[in-house]
């Protein structure tokens, strides 16, 4: 069961383990498709996959939801990605990042606890972020034993659900594993984050808002790489371990938008000044973190995972996927999947 299979990462670690991997088994896909969560994300994968891949919507804090959906399937993996992910909405709104990934994850322990009883021939691994660690100098990386210092409510509310994952194992024996992974970006990408939204403002000719002086350094990596490698800890992984992921690939925030432009003015075969201008430095977000930087040494030393989309190829291709996918972006951004959802799912 994946946990958020209609987000962003969720959706392409579905993609990746059906499609790259010698995985023989079924998806079962448990999303409760709020505003980030889009079934239209794996369409073709649902067409393609009819009998190893299914949809059910849930909500992770739901406990006979969860535990009717584990019981249906006789499910024997947990990958947990669902989460409320944005920090600028966790700083107007902190309750449902609170409830969705402390609660919801903590829902989801109970579940599997009294599903698995304490059998060892299962596995919850849980997806997490680098945020936890809280903010770097200029110098430094954070390694899986770096102290937590969660600074805005989204990463508290992932380390305590990283938090609840290990004492599973120590105070349960659950057979848990953990990832806590730097920035992603590429296809599917919710348009309020960096990446996809200054793509799209560049299509519409919109001003681009930079936070405070646009120096805050954030490592990025390739959605599909963040998902081999998860899939990499839930098949080659030590028990109660936790690894790091990260794209070895630190940006200035201003340098990566200056290079959006450029890339964007590319592919749209326009003069790349025209875009550099819209760039707008706009009050800075409370509370934010100056730089993040993963050592990711233990999963490329013990696992041999390693990143490997080079960055300027991957943004080529990211900015390529969202000109030419504006259906999907209309639809994200107008809600309107939730007709398309209406059609092709019964609501439960
Ligand atoms: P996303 O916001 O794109 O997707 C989240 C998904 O979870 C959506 O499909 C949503 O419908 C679902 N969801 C939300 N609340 C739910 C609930 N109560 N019950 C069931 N489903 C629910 O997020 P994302 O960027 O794909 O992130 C996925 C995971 O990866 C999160 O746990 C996040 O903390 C972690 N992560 C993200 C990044 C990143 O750069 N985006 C980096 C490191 C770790
Ligand atoms: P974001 O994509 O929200 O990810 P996170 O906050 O989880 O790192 O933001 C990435 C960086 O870009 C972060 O330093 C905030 C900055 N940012 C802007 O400067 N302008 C924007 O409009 C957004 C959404 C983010």
């Amino acid at each position: 069961m994946v946990t958020g299979g209609a987000g962003f990462i969720g959706a392409n670690f579905i993609r990746y383990v059906l499609t790259k991997t010698d995985f023989t088994g079924r998806i079962i896909n448990f999303d409760k498709l709020t505003y980030a969560g889009n079934p239209e994300n794996l369409a073709d994968i649902a067409d393609q996959y009819p009998a190893r891949y299914v949809l059910e919507q849930g909500d992770i804090c739901d406990p006979k939801r969860v535990a009717d959906v584990l019981q249906k399937y006789q499910v024997d993996a947990v990958a947990h990605f669902a989460a409320e992910s944005h920090v600028d909405r966790s700083i107007l709104g902190p309750g449902e990042f609170v409830r969705t990934n402390i609660e919801g994850t903590f829902t989801l322990l109970e579940a599997v606890r009294d599903l698995w009883k304490d059998r060892k021939d299962v596995l919850f691994h849980h997806v997490s972020t680098d945020e936890v660690y809280g903010s770097l100098g200029q110098e430094g990386y954070f390694t899986e034993t770096t102290p937590y210092d969660p600074r805005s409510p989204y990463s508290a509310s992932k380390a305590a659900s990283d938090h609840l994952v290990s004492a599973y194992f120590h105070t349960y024996g659950l057979a848990v594993t953990k990832s806590n992974c730097s920035n992603n970006y590429g296809p599917y990408h919710f348009p309020e984050k960096l990446i996809p939204l200054m793509i799209l403002k560049l299509q519409k000719g919109e001003t681009l808002p930079v936070y405070g002086d646009g120096k805050n350094i954030r490592d990025w990596l390739y959605v599909e790489d963040h998902a081999e490698a998860i899939w990499t800890v839930m098949t080659k992984g030590v028990l109660g371990e936790t690894y790091n992921v990260g794209g070895e690939n630190e940006w200035e925030n201003l340098k990566l938008v200056q290079v959006l432009c450029e890339k964007t003015a590319v592919a749209l075969g326009r003069p790349a000044q025209e875009f550099l201008s819209l760039i707008r430095f706009v009050p800075d977000r409370p509370g934010h973190d100056r730089r993040y930087a993963i050592d990711c040494s233990k999963i490329k030393k013990e696992l041999g995972w390693k990143p490997r989309t080079e960055f300027s190829q991957g943004l080529e291709k990211t900015v390529a996927w969202y000109l030419a996918n504006p259906e999907w972006v209309q639809n994200v951004v107008s809600g309107a999947y939730k007709t398309w959802l209406e059609r092709n799912y019964s609501a439960r």
